[in-house]
């Protein structure tokens, strides 16, 4: 069954219950229920990327930049955990969902890594910081780029073995492999620093390339399902509306959001999903599943009012201030002491570039349900 369809069962099936019960309660166009990821029976992810999926590598680097900072976390730890968000992300919700336990860091040398690992890195980018700078982009966060990344987890898999004979790959039936979301920042970077969005868009044949050339690294270290993620619609993200704020309103669509951006993010995603098409032809074997984050993220935008979310609030960050979108780049969350909403949940950007943990559940939920039926759910034997 497709998303689509899945999502129009769950509508009809709320209708019914309103006419069955004529209960006041809230409309939410229903998904089927995220834990039925358990029955793919994956027993270790593996996580590449950035911001969106980190749970403490740039903590660990760099224990005083921003998401190591009250309030990040507050709503689920209570305290900071490098996770750039109040509480959990995508991949947490993903985990749990898939029944084991969040994913440490990868630089926590002392972690349990039994059920994966997480090599994502707040701020890192799919091109190295040396291909950045040669496009003349010199902003970097950080040098642990995907390349970077890929090589822990070649290392990482390589420890794995108890024998040099059995060091060569082996299929991982049950591990999960997430390539990204990668390559969102060198566009961040890109067009923050100033490049037009034209400029922007000759990047994306290399950044794509890269991305693909780590699937086809994962896939060469034994992995046989991978998901894929494209962009957001960053034409909907505070920092970009905030920067590139217009009295031009014909730039705005139906949503408000930006429209050239999100233009921008699609073209990015057209290309990686064409990419990834060849790719599967190459490897009829493997499952490699494009994540639709783009998609995922204007179900939850158009229907955030169902979903409890403040539709006022849809555009603004909870943890900001300034202007209309509540963020002034000046003053970040975590950065600056700057008034924090009282009602996380209820709003969908939790520091005008990240999320709040209750959007991305519903984010996490939306995706599992597009991808549940494209991957290997129907095996049994744990023998990752
Ligand atoms: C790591 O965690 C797994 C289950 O999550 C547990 O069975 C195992 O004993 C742990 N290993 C260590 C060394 O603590
Ligand atoms: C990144 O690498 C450059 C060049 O090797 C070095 O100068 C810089 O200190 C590194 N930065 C970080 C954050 O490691
Ligand atoms: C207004 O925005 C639209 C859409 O981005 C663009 O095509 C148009 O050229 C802009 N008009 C002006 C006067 O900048
Ligand atoms: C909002 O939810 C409804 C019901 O699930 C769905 O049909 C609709 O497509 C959603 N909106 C978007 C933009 O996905």
């Amino acid at each position: 069954m497709s998303p689509n369809n899945i999502l129009s069962l769950g509508f009809l099936m709320t209708c019914f219950m309103y006419l069955l019960f004529g209960v006041a309660m809230s409309f939410d166009p229903h998904l089927p229920d995220i834990s039925m990821l358990r029955s793919c029976n994956i027993d270790k992810i593996y996580q590449l990327g950035d911001s969106l999926s980190d749970t403490g590598n740039h903590n660990i680097e760099n224990p005083f930049d921003q998401c190591s900072m009250p309030p990040y976390g507050s709503s689920f730890f209570q305290k900071p955990t490098g996770r750039c968000s109040d509480g959990l992300l995508m991949i947490d919700h993903i985990a749990s969902a898939a029944g084991i336990p969040f994913l440490n860091p990868y630089l926590d040398a002392s972690a349990n890594f039994s059920h994966g690992s997480n090599f994502a890195v707040v701020g890192s980018t799919a091109l190295s910081v040396q291909s950045m700078a040669t496009q003349g982009i010199s902003f970097y966060v950080t040098n642990y780029s995907l390349g970077v990344q890929l090589h822990w987890l070649s290392k990482h898999l390589s420890s794995l073995c108890e024998s040099e004979i059995d060091c060569r790959p082996k299929k991982m039936k049950n591990t999960l492999f997430m390539v990204g979301e990668t390559g969102g920042n060198d566009y961040n970077f890109a067009l923050l620093e100033g490049k037009t969005i034209d400029e922007a868009k000759s990047m994306v044949p290399e950044v794509v390339g890269v991305i693909i050339d780590a699937v086809r690294r994962v896939i060469s270290l034994g992995a046989v399902q991978v998901v894929v993620p494209g962009n957001f619609p960053i034409g909907c993200v505070p920092i970009f509306l905030t920067a590139f704020q217009t009295t031009n309103a014909t730039a705005y669509d139906k949503n408000q959001c930006l429209k050239d951006l999100n233009e921008f993010a699609v073209f990015h995603n057209q290309y990686l999903k064409q990419a990834i098409s060849i790719l599967k032809k190459e490897n009829p074997e493997t499952k490699i599943v494009y994540a639709d984050y783009y998609n995922a993220f204007l179900w939850l935008l158009e229907n955030c009012s169902y979903l409890g979310f403040d539709i006022t609030s849809a555009l603004k960050a909870c943890c900001g201030s300034g202007g209309k979108y509540r963020y002034s780049s000046s003053r970040v969350c975590g950065r600056a002491k700057l008034p924090v909403c009282s009602n996380p949940d209820q709003f969908i950007s939790w520091d005008g570039m990240h999320m709040t943990q209750r959007a991305y559940k519903f984010l996490a939920k939306w995706l599992v349900a597009d991808i549940l039926p494209q991957l290997n759910c129907n095996f049994n034997i744990a023998d990752s």
